[in-house]
């Protein structure tokens, strides 16, 4: 569980985004931690604290006056164990008074009165015009300037029926980013590209190969990099995954598509990850109308030819970004790995243990560097990312050093 034994506070401020708040305790909940729920007055109006009560299984405080902490000071027992406080939704007027460290009811004061170092995450919520005032964007840039972590807000239909800015992240974007506010930041400032999915050969319009590759794996990589703290972009061929938030998504088909997608921007990152199992051929006569069975034809004469490989063509650059790639070997993974990594030029390749990883929640990993073989146990794929990404900030400092001593 992502957030076990994490102890957050949870400040809901006045905003029709309250209604999604319950949700979000709850995946907070599932994911391990324990949220202490505070409202304010407004917060009130939208949701009530019985049902923050019972989504948290905590009581709720709203009162500064609330007598049930032992010495009466709430605004200071509830954050001194805490590791994170989030308001969501974050209000216009909630933003103002963080700005100004304005401390005229429960919430507000127990901000200001948060230990130093004690991240703050806000989720502003509000009205297009109400976020676009210059008045909010003053507030908003004395946040960042304090350090502050600003979650979104999303552009998008409004409840009040406009259309823009102010929209709060979704439950689960406001999940992602509390998990990844607890992320060790190995990647800050670095630029990751990243395939991940299958490719699609296409036959005639309605048909076509691929295969069994789920992308799982490829967009734990990318999820774990933004965690890291890494700007991603992730060139994805046909899935049924979520974008990871914050990652920078560009669809592709086939494997040539790939390839343009991919080094369009090769030149200008520092990491190079190949998850995806790009097809090895593309059919060389695909229709350009629907192939027509008849009765007791003969099937269509497929003739193929051999797609371009990704990883070897960015590992030949002059200007080359560190290249990791992945082997899904049936059998001598050893072997096959050290050959692979060889054969490719890159300094690490990633090989997958077990017979087929495609589609499974869950990996185990070795990998093949100039140094020997480091093997990373079975965990779920989302782990073996986090740890992926360690391994290759280690790895890229370590270049980085030898270049600058050379
Ligand atoms: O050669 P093989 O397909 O076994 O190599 C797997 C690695 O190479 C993976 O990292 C995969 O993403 C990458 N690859 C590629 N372009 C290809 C074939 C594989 O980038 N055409």
């Amino acid at each position: 569980m992502d957030l076990a034994g994490k102890k957050i506070v949870l400040g809901l401020t006045g905003g029709i985004a309250c209604y999604k708040v319950a949700e979000f305790t709850r995946q907070l909940t599932r994911a391990g931690a324990s949220v202490q729920v505070v409202m304010t007055d407004a917060a009130t109006h939208f949701i009530t604290a019985v049902t923050m009560q019972a989504v948290s299984g905590r009581p709720v405080y709203t009162d500064q006056w609330d007598a049930r902490i032992g010495n009466n000071m709430p605004h200071i027992d509830l954050t001194r164990d805490a590791d994170a406080i989030v308001i969501a939704p974050c209000s216009a007027d909630f933003l103002f008074k963080l700005a100004h460290g304005a401390c005229d009811d429960l919430l507000s004061t127990l901000c200001l009165a948060r230990p130093t170092g004690l991240p703050l995450l806000a989720a502003p919520a509000m009205n297009v015009e109400m976020w676009q005032n210059p008045a909010t964007q003053r507030n908003v840039a004395q946040l960042r300037a304090d350090g502050i972590r600003l979650l979104g807000p999303d552009a998008g239909e409004q409840a009040c029926g406009e259309t823009g800015m102010g929209r709060m992240l979704e439950p689960e974007q406001l999940l992602e980013e509390v998990i990844a506010s607890f992320q060790p930041k190995v990647l800050s400032g670095k630029r990751v590209l990243i395939t991940a999915g299958p490719t699609f050969e296409p036959i005639d319009p309605v048909r076509g190969i691929t295969n069994l590759s789920s992308g799982k794996m490829g967009y734990a990589a990318a999820r774990a990099a933004r965690e890291a703290g890494a700007e991603v972009i992730l060139v994805s061929g046909p899935t049924a995954l979520a974008t990871p938030y914050g990652v920078h998504r560009i669809d592709v088909h086939t494997a040539q598509q790939m390839l343009e997608a991919v080094m369009s921007r090769a030149g200008r990152q520092d990491v190079f990850i190949a998850v995806a199992a790009v097809a090895d051929w593309r059919v060389a006569n695909a229709s350009q109308q629907k192939l027509k069975k008849t009765a007791g034809g003969d099937p269509p004469p497929l003739s193929f030819e051999q797609n371009p490989d990704i990883l070897a063509t960015v590992a030949a650059l002059p200007d080359k970004p560190y290249c990791v790639g992945f082997a899904a070997e049936s059998e001598n993974l050893i072997e096959y790995g050290k050959a692979k990594r060889d054969k490719k030029g890159i300094p690490l390749l990633v090989g997958n243990i077990g017979p087929q990883t495609f589609g499974k929640d869950q990996n185990e990993l070795i990998l093949f560097d100039d140094q020997g073989q480091t093997h990373i146990a079975r965990a779920g794929k989302q782990q073996l990312a986090r740890r992926l990404m360690a391994e290759i900030a280690t790895r890229l400092a370590n270049r980085l050093s030898d270049s600058t001593q050379a």
